[in-house]
């Protein structure tokens, strides 16, 4: 099969559990708390235009629906439609677009601020999907990502840490019919690029976007009370954060 469906595959194969009512797989961070994060960035001279690139099932689209004019945007079509009954079921104002994040169907400047959660690492060209964010944002643009090369995997973390998160894995599996473990495999194969604050930085300078916060801090106010007592337990520390750039008008170019 052709890579670029196969990676699609992956995407559609994983449409349930991204839905915003899937409680397991919200058990680490708060999806309302995110929001509140990209909310709190947002100001009312920047606009209410939003458009969210690799938006999955819709769960950061969702609650900032209510206060933005919100895109969502992905180009799996089952986290579409997840999102789609979701959206229905909640009676949430936004507008869905299927397509590719390399290819953004849109003219430049046409939203305020371009937002993207988890979903430059799956890339296959990340430099080129943030040069087309960055022309058709007229203002910001606001990725969270991890620094997952980072993971501190302490002994603490391989004594009390994996038997804890296995039994986690087992209770999820348990919950949803699904194993964490056998998807995070299959998706190794498909997708090659990773990603850190360095290279997300490098990708954004080179598109002509200034980088005006960094803040990893937010793991914090995000995190759920469960993840931090099992962080505090086994010593197991994932670094993420939000990082806010600002795109250059050629007026400032020059
Ligand atoms: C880790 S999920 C994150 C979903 C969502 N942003 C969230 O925070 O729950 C990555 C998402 O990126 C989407 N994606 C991956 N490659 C893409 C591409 N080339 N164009 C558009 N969407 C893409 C996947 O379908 C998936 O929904």
């Amino acid at each position: 099969m052709d890579k670029e469906l196969k990676v699609r595959e992956c995407w559609d194969n994983l449409a349930f559990e991204y839905d915003y009512k899937n409680s397991p797989k919200w058990f680490w961070t708060n999806p309302e708390a995110w929001a509140r994060e990209i909310e709190h960035r947002i100001s009312d001279s920047d606009g209410n235009k939003i458009l969210d690139v690799g938006c999955g099932a819709g769960v950061i689209s969702i609650p900032l629906s209510s206060r933005f004019d919100v895109t969502s945007l992905d180009f799996s079509s089952k986290m579409l439609l997840q999102l789609k009954s979701r959206k229905e079921d909640m009676k949430s104002e936004l507008e869905i677009i299927c397509a590719d994040a390399h290819q953004l169907p849109f003219k430049d400047e046409s939203f305020d601020v371009v937002i993207c959660r988890f979903a430059v690492w799956p890339l296959h060209n990340p430099q080129h999907a943030i040069s087309e964010m960055a022309r058709i944002t007229r203002k910001k643009i606001v990725i969270m990502e991890g620094d997952w090369g980072n993971t501190k995997i302490t002994i603490r973390h391989k004594i009390f840490g994996r038997p804890v998160y296995g039994f986690h894995f087992l209770l999820y599996k348990f919950k949803t019919g699904r194993e964490p473990k056998k998807q995070f495999e299959e998706m190794k194969k498909y997708h090659k690029t990773s990603t850190s604050f360095e290279l997300i930085k490098e990708w954004l300078e080179n598109a002509g976007v200034e980088i005006k916060e960094i803040d990893y801090s937010l793991k914090e106010r995000v995190s759920t009370k469960k993840s931090k007592f099992l962080r505090a337990l086994t010593g197991f520390e994932e670094e993420m954060f939000i990082l806010v750039g600002e795109v250059r008008k050629d007026e400032e170019k020059t």
